[in-house]
């Protein structure tokens, strides 16, 4: 604990001196959200992230997330220097999504609109029309669906298939899925619904479809944080990363809310329901980050050329967004 409240006070003396913020994403640990709250920086997700980096002031921003969030950071804001606490730190769904074979994809359909989620790299994001986030992506979809386009979409299969469904929209899907809400397992939610008679079901829309159609609320973390704050349930079960209870439970406080089961048989894998990717991003890594400054292990580094062409698809998605 003492090690720990002097990596923090060496953090906070770091930020100021390099005149640096700190912009952390829903699954990171809640005191890595603290820290980012304490500090002027933000705790969002990952729309409000790329928002939040590119509107503010400071020339360093130290993205506690995963790779695609400090590379959106970076192509929103190419005169900032971007640090993240590990450049390990990265995502199934963009590692999933190759942009060789995923724009082989798009060429064999040039008729299509392309859509990708903002879970990927910068040059899948480059080969793109549109980029979106889950919190966006339905109204998207929706609006390019009202103009008759037909639509290729990657990489989260579950997320694209729930919007298919929401909108009509018609889809060619690239099979991607993200390891965390992959596990989360209808017939045990089923049976922890039983339980929990008055609970509503808050679902990320990453997870399987036979889980979203248990939910009472679908949607991305900074929605499902909104909905446990708005609804009159006393409980909720909620199907997402559990680094979101430390945000939710304080947008509702006098409300009791439950892991949603990830493991067979009902039980809840107390590992399963945690990003390993988020789960680098701990204090000694940021204090690091924030040490060595611009280096190969810190910096977020995307190609002139390539920054372009990712930038018009995520401009479009924020100037929708507004
Ligand atoms: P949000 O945009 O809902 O924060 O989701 C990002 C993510 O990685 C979910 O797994
Ligand atoms: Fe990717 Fe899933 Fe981790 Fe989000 S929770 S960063 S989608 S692996």
């Amino acid at each position: 604990e003492i090690e720990k409240a002097q990596s923090k006070a060496r953090i906070k003396q770091l930020l100021k001196e390099r005149n640096a913020v700190l912009v952390a994403h829903y699954y990171t640990d809640p005191e890595i959200q603290a820290l980012a709250e304490e500090t002027g920086g933000c705790v969002s997700d990952s729309l409000e992230m790329a928002r939040f980096g590119r509107d503010h002031p400071a020339q360093t921003l130290i993205v506690a997330g995963v790779k695609f969030m400090g590379e959106t950071s970076k192509i929103l804001s190419p005169e900032k220097t971007v640090l993240m606490p590990t450049l390990e730190a990265t995502c199934s769904l963009d590692i999933g999504c190759p942009i060789d074979t995923f724009s082989k994809f798009c060429d064999e359909h040039p008729d299509h609109t392309v859509v990708v989620y903002a879970n990927t790299s910068a040059a899948v994001k480059a080969r793109a029309d549109w980029v979106v986030t889950s919190s966006i992506a339905l109204e998207i979809v929706e609006h390019l669906d009202s103009e008759g386009k037909k639509i290729i979409w990657g990489p989260d299969r579950h997320l694209g298939s729930y919007i298919a469904k929401e909108t009509g929209a018609e889809m060619l899907m690239w099979q991607g899925d993200c390891i965390v809400h992959d596990e989360f397992k209808a017939r045990a939610l089923t049976e922890l619904k039983k339980q929990h008679p008055t609970a509503a079901v808050l679902v990320h829309p990453e997870s399987p479809a036979s889980v979203v159609a248990l939910a009472d609320a679908v949607g991305s973390t900074s929605q499902l944080i909104k909905a446990a704050q708005s609804m009159d349930n006393d409980k909720f079960i909620v199907a997402t990363d559990r680094g979101i209870f430390y945000k939710m439970q304080q947008a509702a406080p006098d409300k009791t809310l439950i892991e949603a089961p990830t493991g067979g048989n009902g039980a809840t894998c107390k590992s399963c329901a945690h990003c390993p990717w988020m789960a680098m991003n701990g204090l000694t890594a940021i204090e690091s980050a924030l040490e060595q400054g611009s280096d190969q292990q810190h910096e977020i580094f995307v190609d002139d050329a390539l920054r372009l062409d990712a930038l018009k698809p995520l401009d479009r998605m924020l100037d929708f967004a507004k």
